[in-house]
Formats: structure tokens, sequence, C-alpha cells
């Protein structure tokens, strides 16, 4: 069996993760080692019933006697060890949810149910470190995979509805907070339906500009509201999130003429799961029964949502989909703009297939 070390695993990331190499029974295909950045030496997990201990994550002799790392620790620790230890010789297999080694040249962004010949050539080729995606792309390319499978893509422009699980655990508390000390300020009112609801708004609204709202990791009020930027500036007036949408769909798929992807990243008050709005341009005007056949055949989780309102509001919303693999489309309708102008939504948990879905599905094709 192979040794396999878990870095980063008691996070939000790593702990979605555990729990689906648990559900998977994926630990019993392997020698698990649980390192640790601050507590080495205290005892590590059991979810193999085993007791062992964990190790130091920065004690690259322990890193180096792995076949095997799976990190969920982020792009910090990945920038600081990834090099010291490919320095050091070590030819294993560096399996990274951050962000940091994506695009190198010798990585590849794991999407099996999208990239799998890709993920597979490249193993071939001797490669031997693969990255998550990002999860909006990740999110998009589960749903809208059938499009791209068959070569109907001349562009596409999108504009998200991203979840505060996505900035981090830290976010999604704050986010709560936020709404919570909304709701309090004007509990009283609301239990009286002869309040006057204007009131009540003016209420909420000067609590939200007050500057008492906890807003350390968001940096403005998210409840209430929304953001519409997502991570750091770039100079051509992109956020670093949408910059992501185009590179790494490229990338994942291998294109050999770049599709362009581009549009805005909103951060809005969901919890985890990632809402997408899609314009896509097709190659060419295929029909709707077609289109919805080509998605809904693509992989096992994507389902397509007829669209219909009460189907809409129903199933393709984060409050029907957190927690589940299912990547939902819908909303498909030929726009004004002509026959090759087409609408869509997707829905996904951007903690599953977003972030630690394709790293235990990895780990299974390196064993
Ligand atoms: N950058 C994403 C977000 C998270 O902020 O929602 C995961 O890729």
């Amino acid at each position: 069996m192979k040794n396999v070390g878990f870095i980063g695993w008691r996070g939000m990331v790593g702990s979605v993760l555990m729990q689906r190499m648990i559900e998977e029974r994926d630990f019993d295909a392997i020698r698990p080692v649980f390192f640790s950045t601050s507590q080495h030496g205290e005892p590590a997990p059991t979810f193999t019933g085993q007791q062992g201990t964990l190790q130091d994550a920065y004690d690259i002799d322990a890193l180096k006697a792995l076949d095997i790392i799976i990190t969920c620790q982020g792009g910090d620790y990945t920038n600081e060890i990834y090099p010291k230890l490919r320095a050091s010789g070590w030819q294993g297999y560096w399996i990274d949810a951050a962000s940091s080694l994506r695009m190198n040249e010798d990585s590849v962004i794991i999407l099996d149910p999208v990239n799998h010949d890709v993920i597979h050539d490249a193993l071939n080729k001797g490669i031997k470190t693969f990255a998550g995606g990002n999860c909006t792309v990740s999110l998009m390319l589960m749903s809208l995979g059938g499009l791209f499978a068959n070569n109907l893509v001349d562009w596409v422009s999108v504009a998200t509805y991203q979840a505060a699980s996505g900035g981090g655990a830290r976010h999604m508390r704050e986010l709560l907070s936020q709404m919570g000390m909304l709701h309090n300020s004007v509990a009283k009112e609301l239990q009286n339906p002869a309040s006057a609801i204007l009131d009540i708004e003016r209420k909420v609204t000067e609590l939200s500009r007050s500057g008492t709202l906890p807003i350390d990791n968001f940096g403005v009020p998210l409840a209430g509201s929304l953001i519409p930027w997502i991570d750091k500036a770039l100079d051509n007036g992109q956020s670093k999130e949408e910059w992501k949408g185009q590179a790494e769909t490229n990338k994942i798929l291998a294109t050999k003429e770049i599709i362009p992807v581009d549009g805005l990243c909103v951060r809005v008050g969901a919890l985890r799961c990632h809402s997408q709005a899609f314009t896509i341009k097709l190659k060419q005007d295929v029909s709707l029964p077609e289109i919805e056949q080509m998605l809904a055949s693509h992989n096992d989780w994507v389902k397509v949502v007829p669209n219909d309102r009460e189907l809409s509001m129903r199933e393709l919303t984060p409050a029907a989909v957190t927690g589940t693999l299912s990547t939902p489309v819908g909303r498909l309708r030929k726009l004004n703009m002509g026959p090759q102008y087409l609408s869509a939504f997707t829905v996904g948990d951007q903690l599953l297939w977003g972030a630690a879905e394709p790293l235990r599905r990895m780990l299974k094709f390196v064993l």
C-alpha cells in the first residue's frame, strides 16, 4: 500500500475531503500519514481505526518518505514546501487544492469527468504534480462540459454568484453574524405585521452602514448586499477570479485555440454553493433538445433542469444543491441576440466538486 500524506486535512476543504474519503472507503486502499503545521506529536485522527501521531508538515525528510501528498493547507504552504521537496529529489505525486502550481507547465489541473484524457496523458508522460481547479471554473465545466466536449463553444460570458465559503470558514461565520445582527435589530418590528416595512428597511440599512457589523474578512457588509469583486485586482481591470475563468478553462481542456471566457465575479450571501449565469455563443445553431441531450449525457453528476419556473425555483438553487455532488444546469434558452446565443444557469457545491472531490478521485489514479 502507498504511503499518502495529508496536510491541511482539518480545514474546511480538508474536512470535506476526509468526509468524502470515509464515505467512499478510500482509506482502505492506502496507508495514511497525517501532518500538522502546528501540532505535530499530538494524536493523529483515527479515520482508519488506527492510532498514530501527527507528523511535522515542515519536515522535508518526513515528507520525502511519502509516495503521494495531498494538501489542502493553502498556497503559502505550497509555495514554501513544494520547491524544497522537489529540490530534495522527491519524485512522488503532489495533489494540491491550492492555486499556486495550477498554471505551471509541469502541472495539470484535475477535473477527471471533464479532462480524464488530459490527466492520463500527463500520467503517461511522467507528470507528478496535480492541482484542483478554481471552484467556479470546475463547477462551470461539470455543468456545461457537454457543450465543450462537442466543440460547440465559441465564447462564454459569465456572471457569478459566489458563496461565502469561497473566502474561507471565517467568511462564512462573518456572513452569518452579519445576518443575525441585522435580523436582531428589527426582530420586534417583524413580529408586528402592522409595522411599516420602510421603517424596518431604514433601520437595517442604517445598521449596515454604521460600521458596527463585523467586516474583518469581507471588508464590507455582505448580508443584505453583495460584493462585485473577488480576489486581487489585475492591471487590465479584471479581478484575479475573473482572469482564472479563461486561463484555467483552457488549461483543463488543453484547448489548441483559446476559447474566450470572461465576465464578472460577484460574492453573494449564499453559504457554500456557487451559482453562475452564462451567455454562450455557440459555433453553430443547435436545437435546444440536442443541447440538453449533450449536457445531460456528459457526466454522472450534471442534471438538466427544464426551463420551467417551478423546477428552476426548486432545483436550481444553492439551498437545493448544497452538500450534494449534483451540478445542475438550467434556464437553457436561445436569447434574443440570435439562435447561436444560449443562456444557462448552473449551481454547484464549491467545497465538493469545487474543491475536495477532484482531489480524492486523482488519488485513485496514482495508487
Ligand atoms: N476563489 C474562490 C472564491 C474559491 O473566492 O469563491 C475557490 O476557488
